[in-house]
């Protein structure tokens, strides 16, 4: 086994603790081993010690074409060779941008740019409630959609926390707490009692089409639909958090895939492939009422809305994807690497669920197809993180985290792909005997 190397990523570590609480600038980065990371290309990223390692964490999503894409960088230096942020009227990188999101993206009449997801989600919940005139807001146990305060509560409970007052944060307002309602996924009886007990006071479900932040749960078939009748009949506006699979799963994002068209879309990630950029996009009676067009009543505002690099990013990654066969390519990894999975657990004899859509893939170490996030507590969470750390060691890039999942990048080479399978397997091999095994696994 390959010993990974730590020495040199642990001195700078260390260092980074004497000036960032923690050493980490977002919390969940917090993870051991502390690695630093200094170079990124394609499939591939190093630490400081020299250690390469095949990327599936992807940053959370962002990379669908690979780290430091040379298509995409171009056009970054190109737009800063002439352009980059003015403060004041709009850019032609606006405009073309904003075209093309109009074009591919169905609910997208039209749309504006910020900074972050988060930003994305908290623009769309307030135009919600503004169009609405109501308070509330339904989300999904399991989900996440940022680190406001509107969202940031019952993302990845304790098990004993499930469905209950569980805020994500010290210091959130009790206000916020009560008006965000909590709801259970792919349940569209708990949708519609929910509305129907809170008649005339919900203004927006927010929903990820696929709950990528526990993995990969697919919607069943017609709870997405549902939603939006829900909606409709309660007054409602539905919002899909496009965040992760807006681009991954299609150009259009996975409301092309599901043929349903959501009021509000939020959008981020592998829009830009790594480079900070999200959108809030939807009905044009809608986005009117941001204060962009004189008149509006929502404010929308942020200094980097907009910035070149951003712009001319996203550009450079749609285009990328109407030229070339991005989504057909890594849809092709992605499937080969589910079955292939498949088999090796059936060769070793573990049950474990091989879920995933197109480029994402999750295993489950439990011995049915979960439905909703409390289900994923008969997942041996032990072992899961155990098989990621192992994998680690032999150079494969997966967060040691409970319920991350993997991302398949169009970098990423059918002989990256068969290493990876065969370090899966070789890794269930020697881990095999301390698997849960049974629904009763991860209750430990
Ligand atoms: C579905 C979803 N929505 C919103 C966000 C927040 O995006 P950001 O981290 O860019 O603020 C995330 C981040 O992981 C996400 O996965």
């Amino acid at each position: 086994m390959i010993q990974l190397k730590t020495e040199a990523s642990q001195a700078l570590y260390e260092e980074a603790n004497l000036y960032t609480p923690g050493g980490v600038h977002t919390s969940i980065r917090n993870v051991e081993p502390h690695l630093v990371f200094t170079r990124a290309e394609g499939a591939y990223i190093y630490d400081a010690d020299g250690n390469k390692y095949i990327d599936y964490q992807a940053a959370f999503g962002p990379y669908i074409l690979g780290h430091n894409h040379p298509y995409v960088n171009g056009k970054v230096i190109e737009a800063l060779q002439r352009t980059d942020l003015f403060g004041n009227g709009t850019t032609d990188l606006e405009i073309e941008l904003a075209k093309k999101i109009c074009k591919h993206v169905p609910s997208a009449e039209q749309v504006l740019f910020c900074n972050s997801g988060s930003e994305a989600t908290y623009h769309a919940i307030r135009l919600a409630r503004a169009v609405t005139g109501r308070p509330k807001l339904i989300k999904f146990q399991g989900c996440y959609h940022g680190w406001h305060d509107y969202v940031a509560r019952n993302m990845l409970s304790a098990w004993d926390m499930v469905g209950k007052r569980d805020p994500g944060s010290a210091g959130m307002l009790e206000e916020a707490l009560d008006n965000t309602l909590i709801c259970t996924y792919n349940d569209l009886a708990d949708v519609e009692q929910t509305l129907q007990r809170e008649e005339g006071s919900v203004a927006a479900i927010i929903v990820e089409p696929i709950p990528h932040n526990i993995g990969c749960i697919l919607p069943r078939e017609g709870f997405l639909a549902g939603l939006k009748k829900l909606c409709e009949a309660h007054g409602a506006l539905l919002i899909f958090d496009e965040v992760i699979t807006g681009f991954r799963h299609d150009i259009g994002g996975f409301q092309k895939v599901a043929g349903v068209t959501p009021d509000l879309t939020t959008m981020g990630k592998a829009m830009a492939n790594g480079f900070p950029i999200a959108a809030v996009a939807g009905k044009r009676k809608y986005m009117e009422r941001f204060n962009t067009k004189p008149g509006g009543d929502v404010w929308f505002a942020g200094t980097y809305n907009g910035h070149a690099v951003g712009t001319a990013a996203a550009i450079a990654t749609i285009e990328l994807m109407e030229q070339e066969p991005v989504h057909e390519t890594i849809f092709r990894l992605g499937d080969h690497v589910r079955s292939e999975i498949r088999g090796i657990l059936d060769r070793l004899g573990i049950q474990g669920v091989v879920s995933g859509f197109g480029s994402v893939w999750t295993t489950y170490f439990m011995d049915f197809e979960p439905k909703h996030y409390a289900e994923l507590q008969h997942n041996d969470a032990e072992f899961y993180v155990a098989y990621r750390k192992k994998l680690m060691e032999k150079g494969i890039f997966k967060l040691p985290m409970n319920l991350k999942r993997n991302h398949i990048s169009y970098s990423h080479t059918q002989a990256d792909i068969d290493y990876t399978l065969e370090m899966i397997e070789t890794v269930l091999k020697e881990l095999k005997s301390s698997y849960k095994q049974g629904t009763e696994a991860g209750k430990a």
